[in-house]
C-alpha cells in the first residue's frame, strides 16, 4: 500500500483528562507521522458540519455537544496503509468491545466518550482534512 494520510482528533475527554501526550506517543510509536497538528475548540455548528453524517442519528445532540466541550487536537497522520492501520489502534467504538492494547481501551470512558476519532475511508478522510485544515498547512 502506498503511503497515505488520515485525520484524527484527540477528542475533549482526553485532552481534560491530560492524555493528549499519551495518545501521540502511541500513535507515533505505530509508525505514523504527524503531517499537521493544532489545538482549537469547536463551536455546537462546527462540531455539527464535522459529523453530518450521523446528523439523522439519536445521539448526534449529545456527540456535537461532547465535541463542543473543550479543546481537541485535529491533526492529518501519514503511512502506508494509515486509515486502517489507524483504526486498529484506535480500536472499538464501544471500549468495552476495544481490543487489549489500542488506545480506546486504554483511555475511552464511554460509547460517546472515546478519546479519537480516525476516519473511515478515503472520501471521509478527504473531507476532514479540509474541514480542519488548509492547502498550505499540509506539505
Ligand atoms: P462512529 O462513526 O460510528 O464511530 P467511530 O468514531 O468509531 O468511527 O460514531 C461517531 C461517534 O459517535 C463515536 O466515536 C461516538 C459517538 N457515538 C455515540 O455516542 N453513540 C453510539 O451509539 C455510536 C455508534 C457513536
Amino acid at each position: 500500500m502506498m503511503s497515505q494520510r488520515t485525520f484524527s482528533i484527540v477528542k475533549p475527554d482526553a485532552v481534560r483528562n491530560g492524555h493528549t501526550g499519551a495518545i501521540l506517543a502511541e500513535i507515533e510509536k505505530a509508525g505514523f507521522k504527524i503531517v499537521a497538528i493544532k489545538k482549537m475548540s469547536l463551536s455546537v455548528e462546527q462540531a455539527e458540519g464535522f459529523y453530518h453524517v450521523h446528523a439523522e442519528r439519536p445521539f448526534f445532540g449529545e456527540l456535537t455537544k461532547f465535541m463542543a466541550s473543550g479543546p481537541i487536537f485535529p491533526m492529518v497522520l501519514e503511512k502506508d496503509n494509515a486509515i486502517a492501520d489507524l483504526r486498529k489502534v484506535m480500536g472499538a467504538t464501544n471500549p468495552a468491545n476495544a481490543e487489549e492494547g489500542t488506545i480506546r481501551k486504554k483511555f475511552a470512558t464511554s460509547i460517546g466518550e472515546n478519546a479519537i476519532h480516525g476516519s473511515d475511508a478515503e472520501d471521509t478522510a478527504a473531507f476532514e482534512i479540509g474541514y480542519f485544515f488548509a492547502g498550505y498547512e499540509l506539505k
